[in-house]
């Protein structure tokens, strides 16, 4: 079959690297947005009003930049096509809400001149929201839903959260205003995220240390700790203490601890509170991707985005229950949390940093998941549980876990049961810093692992790896596509955010082509058979965005992207981009189908 799992290809016409302020796609597709910073969410959200936007209408509208996409039918349609997979009229549409670009949400603004009003409105567009969505005829377009939408639900910087896990009402997450350390306002910088098994959402949050001042005054005790999770400066940056002191350190130095952690929304139950699930640990959380082990328990796989920093996989006490929504909403509180050691089978002085491949022709070797703790039992010499979770970058130093180069979205692929993570870059990697798992240094454009767990199980803790991608422009001699002729591949730069479709294809959106002088993609390689390493360019985003999502519908017929602070590099008054309507940037979500509802990429 030409599609069939022994030699997926994609028979798409790959773009050229796109330069234009505009969602470009292949010929034969279509795309529009669904729906864009401002738009209604809630019932009684007015509607957007660019020149005086408040707090209380942010509050109720959708939010800033925009980057994990998650989407769970509401119904199951009509059998559909070939195989009869269901097709849905209803979804909900879960989106992480990462950051703002205030001097492009409002005229003339600085961090030193913001007003009170411009903090606030910067902190309800944060966060999440999830948006009932309807399909547009039959096709594979999809826009906001009409009527009744009970589940529609803005998440910000000021929503209630519950604590939950072996950390929960720790001493270290206790503060002044919640002294039993379990409930918290706020999740922040949520960047890509997962679906569950049970349909939940689950929301990174990744670099929350930029909301927090005064690092250097805070007590001496704790400076090297916040330091190690980014926190070292004075008074600067957006200094949100202005209208919420709890984001001064000096003053309530465990509120940072509150952040850094895996979210899990369940979105058909729009009154519960958000849980902060702190057996997955504390740290620059990408993502965190699900996948059921032999015996029925649930692994989650999480990246730590930052130079050095490492790979993690939490691995559930209890088995997963299909159908079971009370037990498997504890799933996540009990467990064991791993990091990653990676060793390369290549004499290390065949890794020099060029990218060259060593002499038995990979980049590849062996690693184990290095428990660091369970839910009752810490494995880190001097640090209890507790501090395993809230400093879990501290406990993986110790336990000599393998820095990577910014480990980004971690997805397994749902033909091998292979999982990938993508190593977005280290421009910080020198080349005697290189090794097999990271082969370059400089690492510019970064790469894709592909971990193997033993006997295929994501309940192992020992696996094989190898490096299937070393990105870049594909003339630059260190790149690498699976062995694939390089004349027929497109460059690629910085992979972030990752997803399949369902022939195994893995598809990579990415943060930082522009050091290619070409503008963000979403590319698509198949990951097995004949064609492996032949990457496309599906998709390409407007000037100054990063292109998040991926989320590919399971009835194949819709790719999700969200293309992320287009015109990042202007201002409200000069513009870079004035995507997608004409006048100013607006982070949105954009669906693309085929015309004559052909599969994604076929
Ligand atoms: Fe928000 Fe790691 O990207
Ligand atoms: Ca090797
Ligand atoms: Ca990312
Ligand atoms: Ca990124």
């Amino acid at each position: 079959p030409k599609n069939g799992r022994g030699n997926p290809r994609l028979r798409f016409e790959g773009l050229p690297p796109g330069d234009s302020d505009a969602v470009e796609v292949p010929k034969g597709y279509e795309q529009e947005v669904v729906i864009s910073w401002g738009d209604p969410v809630l019932p009684d959200a007015p509607e957007f009003d660019f020149e005086n936007q408040t707090a209380e209408a942010q509050a109720k509208q959708f939010g800033y930049n925009c980057d994990y996409v998650g989407f769970v039918p509401l119904d199951r349609g009509n059998g559909y096509g070939k195989g009869g997979r269901h097709r849905p009229q209803r979804a909900l549409l879960y989106v992480n809400h990462e950051y703002t670009n205030e001097g492009l949400m409002f005229r003339g603004y600085s961090d030193d001149t913001a007003t009170e009003e411009q903090i606030r409105t910067a902190m309800e567009a944060h966060g999440g929201s999830v948006v009932e969505i309807e399909r547009v005829g039959r096709t594979g377009q999809w826009k906001p839903a009409g009527g009744e939408r009970p589940f529609n639900r803005r998440i910000t910087g000021t929503t209630p959260f519950e604590i939950t896990g072996p950390a929960a009402g720790d001493e270290l997450l206790r503060t002044e205003a919640d002294p039993s350390g379990t409930e918290v306002l706020g999740m922040l910088n949520n960047c890509s995220g997962g679906t569950t098994p049970w349909g939940t959402f689950l929301s990174g949050e990744e670099n929350f240390n930029q909301y927090f001042v005064n690092a250097d005054s805070a007590p001496e005790d704790v400076r090297e700790k916040l330091a190690r999770y980014g926190m070292t400066g004075g008074e600067e940056g957006r200094r949100w203490n202005r209208v919420d002191e709890r984001f001064d350190l000096s003053k309530h130095p465990n509120e940072a601890n509150r952040f850094g952690w895996i979210v899990e929304i369940d979105p058909t139950d729009p009154e519960a509170k958000p849980r902060k699930r702190t057996m997955l640990g504390r740290f620059k959380h990408e993502g965190a991707n699900p996948r059921i082990t032999d015996d029925g328990r649930v692994a989650v796989y999480l990246g730590d985005d930052e130079r050095f920093d490492y790979m993690y996989k939490f691995v559930s006490a209890k088995r997963f229950r299909e159908g079971s929504a009370r037990h498997n909403a504890t799933l996540l509180d009990t467990g064991t949390l791993y990091v990653a050691k990676l060793s390369g089978n290549s004499p290390a002085e065949e890794i020099d940093g060029s990218g060259a491949l060593p002499s038995d022709g990979a980049f590849d070797g062996v690693g184990e998941w290095v428990a660091l703790c369970t839910d009752t039992e810490s494995f880190v010499e001097g640090m209890s549980v507790a501090e395993v979770l809230v400093y879990t970058r501290i406990a993986a130093d110790k336990a000599g876990a393998t820095k990577m180069d910014r480990p980004e979205d971690f997805e397994p692929n749902p033909v091998t049961g292979k999982v990938y993570c993508a190593l977005t870059n280290n421009s910080s990697r020198e080349p005697g810093q290189a090794d097999e798992p990271n082969p370059r240094g400089p690492n510019k454009h970064g790469h894709i692992l592909e971990i193997t767990e033993a006997g295929n199980d994501a309940g192992a803790t020992e696996f094989t790896w190898d490096v299937p991608i070393v990105c870049g422009d594909p003339e630059d001699e260190s790149t690498y596509f699976a062995g694939y002729d390089k004349s027929k591949v497109a460059p690629i730069s910085s992979p972030d955010n990752l997803t399949f479709d369902e022939h195994g294809n893995l598809w990579i959106s990415t943060d930082g082509q522009g050091k290619l002088e070409i503008n963000d993609a979403l590319h698509a390689v198949p990951m097995h058979g004949k064609y492996k390493g032949e990457l496309k360019t599906f998709a390409t985003v407007p000037l100054g965005a990063e292109c998040c999502g991926p989320l590919i519908t399971e009835d194949q017929k819709t790719v999700f992207i969200a293309p992320q602070h287009p015109g990042e590099d202007g201002t409200a008054e000069e513009p870079q981009s004035t995507w997608p309507f004409g006048d100013f940037p607006r982070p949105s979500v954009v669906a693309i189908w085929h015309s004559k509802g052909k599969d994604i990429g076929c």
